[in-house]
């Protein structure tokens, strides 16, 4: 039988072409093609600058940085996402401060934040989760309201748009190019900014405070982006518009034909990027049945994420545990599908079939 993956990296000659270009030039480090990389990413997202790193957790990492965090601060965010999140935030020092999320969205809710605000809050960084950007209206209320910082985790959201601006455009956006991602790189990552002091800190922070080689004006990290990683991303980039048609046609085939479970909703004025289809099964046990008979019928699926970010090992002891019973109830109701842009009509059939099965 052949499986349906839940991912599969999008590559065509084009990218093979660019990559031997790269080889062949010589210059495979941070160069030319890196610069046009992060020229095209700006245009796309609607910002003055775009900053090319070398993963996404680098990208939240000195997105932080630039914007002034540091030990002592507090930074609001979202239990629902990947490690890297509040992993970013931990290195610099300050404290993630967790608020749950809304059922309908799985992003953070925004109702919740005011009443997380201290006087040690100096950023809130939502997650636009899955591919739908924030409720950004209330948010920036609140980041307006009490001076804070605004940084977007936009990994999962290149080309996502709320009330028609992009992902990333807001505040200061973070990307990850990761090789399942719907713009790849295999790794790669880039952060956007309309803040001329926060792009310039970026890109220094980006190369051990190097404006000019060998002369450091601030401390700094090696978080550069290859050369090679730039030539496969602005191939991906001619194609972005194209694959991220094909995910929306994917996503919307599956909310038409899928009856059995709860289809994700698409909050008004959000358009969706599908970086993953996520369901929900209602309870652990039925999940868990669901994954094996869908295995069985060769689909690959995922669970992000199993365990939210507060009840994580690695944070015990940390951070001191609050219940979010939103957050925690999803890690044990969602599923995701495949919906990326390799599936044929086929295998969307099918998909479908067996979900209506369960
Ligand atoms: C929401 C979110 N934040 C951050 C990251 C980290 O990106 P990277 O894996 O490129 O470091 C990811 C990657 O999967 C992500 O999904």
């Amino acid at each position: 039988m052949k499986r349906i993956p839940i991912s599969k990296p999008n590559i065509t000659e084009a990218e093979k072409a660019a990559v031997m270009q790269v080889m062949e030039s010589g210059f495979l480090a941070q160069g030319p093609r890196t610069a046009l990389f992060e020229e095209r990413f700006a245009a796309l997202c609607g910002v003055k600058h775009a900053i090319a790193v070398a993963n996404g957790t680098c990208a939240i990492q000195v997105a932080l940085l630039a914007n002034g965090v540091g030990p002592g601060d507090e930074v609001i965010t979202t239990p629902f996402t990947f490690m890297a999140t509040a992993n970013a935030i931990l290195v610099t020092g300050a404290k993630p401060v967790f608020v749950d999320i809304d059922d309908r969205t799985f992003n953070i809710n925004p109702e919740l934040i005011e009443g997380a605000i201290t006087p040690r809050t100096k950023a809130i960084m939502p997650v636009h989760l899955y591919g739908q950007v924030c409720d950004m209206d209330t948010i920036m209320a609140s980041t307006e309201k009490h001076g804070l910082r605004l940084i977007e985790d936009a990994c999962k959201s290149v080309m996502a748009s709320y009330k028609g601006k992009y992902a990333g455009s807001f505040g200061t956006g973070t990307f990850s190019f990761y090789a399942t991602k719907n713009l790849m790189t295999g790794e790669g990552g880039m952060i956007t900014t309309n803040d001329d002091e926060v792009a310039e800190k970026s890109r220094l922070i980006r190369s051990h405070g190097m404006k000019q080689r060998y002369y450091h004006d601030t401390i700094g990290y090696n978080f550069r982006m290859m050369d090679l990683q730039a030539a496969i991303g602005l191939a991906q980039l001619e194609r972005l518009e194209e694959m991220t048609a094909r995910r929306r046609f994917n996503a919307a085939y599956l909310n038409q034909h899928i009856e059995s479970v709860i289809t994700p909703k698409v909050q008004e004025g959000c358009e969706h990027v599908w970086h993953q289809y996520t369901v929900r099964v209602n309870s652990g046990r039925k999940r868990d049945d669901a994954i094996r008979q869908l295995n069985e019928a060769g689909i690959d699926v995922g669970v992000y994420y199993p365990v939210p970010v507060h009840k994580q090992r690695s944070l015990a002891g940390v951070i001191e545990e609050v219940p979010m019973p939103v957050a925690e109830r999803m890690a044990t109701e969602v599923l995701s599908l495949p919906v990326h842009p390799l599936l044929s009509e086929e295998e969307l059939a099918t998909i479908a079939t067996e979900v209506n099965k369960l």
